[in-house]
């Protein structure tokens, strides 16, 4: 008989708080160019996912797969520095475990950061979007089978995924930092392949504005035990065949490095003026 998925998370949320130095205001995953906003906290406590009870094992060693709690911008965050993926073969309810442990431990929103690809013809290399709403595109569904009421309802409601009140204190930091924030939909797909140009056509046609392979499964996890959202893209690259040339990690992670420092500062200062 398996354990219930609260008694699961709550073993690892009593682990981590018995580390921590007081109940995180809010936690943020660090998607690629955002991971050394990690290193801007202060007084940094950090627990590698590998100490925790029921953890995944990360299958990729030497990235940071760790928490990094502390104060940033005023409040008291908790870091995901480095995330689980569905193409790294982890099943979807491993995804969900660590946004469910955020829940337990009391934080009070969730900021999703990610780097996409762009799918909007109206969007650039380097831009940000605001994520309003996604796609579920990755074939799974972390809340697929038993539910555990404790946590949240057999059918989650998903109507407002993307907080209204988060949404518009991300465009308000974005205007006064002078940046031209966009707006879409975040199309999640499997990966790890990119997309074929057919399949990035079809995926415009079904309304994605940018597609990536994280987030969705955690927004949907934070959605149904009621943690509130801010989901950000960092646009790393065009989508396949709208740029007239191959695509690569690298490239994503050279772009990501570009624009990491302005993305920082959007996060840290937004992190700082979210209503909670
Ligand atoms: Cl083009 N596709 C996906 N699935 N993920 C990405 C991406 C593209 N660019 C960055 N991440």
């Amino acid at each position: 008989m398996q354990q219930s998925i609260s008694c699961t998370v709550a073993e690892a949320a009593d682990f981590l708080r018995a580390r921590l130095p007081a109940t995180p205001d809010l936690a943020l995953v660090l998607g690629s160019g955002l991971g050394e906003l990690a290193d801007e906290i202060e007084s940094p406590v950090c627990i590698p996912y590998g100490e925790i009870p029921h953890f995944p094992v990360s299958t990729a060693p030497g990235h940071a797969g760790r928490f990094v709690c502390g104060r940033l911008n005023g409040r008291l965050v908790l870091c995901m520095q480095g995330r689980f993926h569905y193409y790294e073969g982890h099943d979807m309810a491993a995804i969900a475990l660590p946004v469910r442990v955020l829940k337990a431990l009391g934080c009070k929103a969730l900021i999703l950061t990610n780097a996409a690809g762009g799918v909007n013809w109206d969007f650039s290399v380097g831009d940000f979007m605001l994520i309003t709403d996604h796609i579920n595109f990755m074939g799974a569904n972390p809340l697929r089978g038993a539910n555990d009421d404790a946590i949240g309802p057999r059918f989650c409601d998903m109507t407002q995924v993307y907080t209204p009140a988060f949404q518009e204190a991300a465009r308000r930091v974005a205007a006064q930092q002078g940046i031209a924030l966009r707006e879409g939909v975040y199309l999640g797909y499997m990966g790890p392949s990119f997309e074929t140009p057919a399949e990035i056509r079809a995926f415009r046609t079904l309304g994605a504005d940018a597609v990536g392979m994280s987030t969705v499964p955690e927004a949907i996890a934070a959605s149904h035990c009621g943690l509130p959202v801010l989901g950000v893209s960092l646009i790393t690259n065009m989508a396949a065949g709208m740029a007239g040339k191959r695509l690569s990690g690298d490239e994503v992670i050279e772009i990501a490095n570009q624009r990491g420092p302005i993305f920082r500062r959007f996060i840290r200062t937004v992190a700082g003026e979210l209503p909670l």
